[in-house]
């Protein structure tokens, strides 16, 4: 019998209704529809409204409609990994949360923080626990509502973010299909350049805190622009040439969504034509962990059993990485 790979089974996703353009951004802040799709190539985001809505409440249609799809009960998933920077709650995890509203009875579950690489982390430790043969259904979810820690009076960073979620059933596969391989990488020295100041043990909530608008994301993006195009671009190449794979080889490359010019480095050093690389940032902006299974979803039905994909992303911390597999399905 050859190896056990996890393999994806299912990917479904959702976004709120509500669409943010670029013009009504325009009316908020000192900016232009010009400057932000030349700048970034976005051009409307998804934002979650309304009262005492987090992103469980988004990862409760996405799952739901998972399940739906693959065929299969809540309560036959073993395990929940919820990659998110803007969990429900400090605690308890929003994966709890998440198996609390679908019903997900036999699942244990847990958070996983690494910003906007952290669908990939999640990708690579859930593929664990199904090559090990402890799980048989593993559920990854990357979902965020990045408008909670945006500063809408800050130009250079509420242009980018949206909100959406997204998630991947990973089941066992002897076909030689599923995740091949992975390579992350973490650099706290990273933090200065991108973090929200306030709301954690170190610097809890307070008048002050909040006054200070310390509760938004914090980002120097110049900085943050200069680490993402090299890094995510050679994590992707390095993750190709140790897996001796060409361009020829690639099917697509699936990138994280933070800005265009980011993503055409990275297909640039990889060597793959245009027609390879998933872009959908001009329609969700930058929606950290969701950013990659919202491009699987919305290309699932081009791929074919078998398909090569590089995913590679780079966000906070600094966080980055790269996860080669073939699709199953
Ligand atoms: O996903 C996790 C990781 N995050 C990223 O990968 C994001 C990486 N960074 C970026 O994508 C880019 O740095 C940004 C899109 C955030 C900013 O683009 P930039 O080309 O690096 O712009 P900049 O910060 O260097 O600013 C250039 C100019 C400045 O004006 P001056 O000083 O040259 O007069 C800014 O004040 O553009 C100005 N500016 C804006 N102008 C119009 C900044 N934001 C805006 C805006 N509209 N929204």
């Amino acid at each position: 019998m050859s190896k056990i790979h996890a393999a994806i089974t299912a990917v479904n996703a959702y976004v709120p209704d509500y669409i943010l353009t670029n013009q009504e951004l325009e009316t908020m802040v000192d900016t232009n529809d010009e400057w932000i799709t030349t700048r970034t190539g976005i051009k409307e985001r998804h934002i979650l409204k309304g009262e005492g809505l987090g992103t469980s409440d988004m990862a409760v249609p996405a799952v739901k409609g998972l399940l739906e799809k693959r065929g299969i009960g809540a309560d036959e998933i073993d395990l929940i990994i919820f990659c998110t920077t803007t969990p429900d709650r400090v605690f308890p995890a929003t994966a709890n949360i998440l198996a609390d509203k679908i019903g997900a009875k036999n699942a244990w579950g847990y958070d996983l923080q690494a910003a906007c690489s952290g669908f990939l982390f999640g990708l690579a430790t859930g593929s664990q626990f199904i090559e090990s043969g402890k799980h048989k259904k593993v559920l990854v979810v990357g979902g965020d509502k990045m408008s909670s820690i945006t500063n809408y009076e800050d130009r250079a960073t509420c242009i980018i973010f949206g909100d959406g979620c997204g998630a991947v059933l990973l089941e066992p596969n002897d076909e030689g299909n599923g995740i091949m391989d992975s390579i992350l990488k973490s650099d706290g020295s990273g933090v200065q350049y991108l973090h929200q100041k306030a709301g954690g043990s170190m610097r809890p909530a307070s008048h002050e805190t909040v006054d200070a608008r310390e509760h938004y994301a914090y980002q120097e993006g110049q900085a943050v622009f200069k680490f993402a195009v090299t890094n995510m671009a050679d994590v992707a190449a390095e993750i190709m040439e140790r897996n001796h794979l060409s361009s020829d080889d690639v099917s697509w490359l699936v990138p994280h969504q933070a800005n265009k010019r980011i993503i055409d480095a990275t297909a640039n050093r990889t060597g793959l034509s245009a027609d390879k690389v998933i872009i959908n940032i001009e329609r969700y902006g930058n929606t950290t962990n969701a950013t990659i299974p919202l491009c699987l979803w919305e290309w699932e039905s081009k791929f074919k059993k078998g398909d090569v994909l590089i995913l590679a992303a780079f966000g906070g911390g600094f966080t980055w990485g790269s996860v080669y597999l073939r699709w199953a399905y």
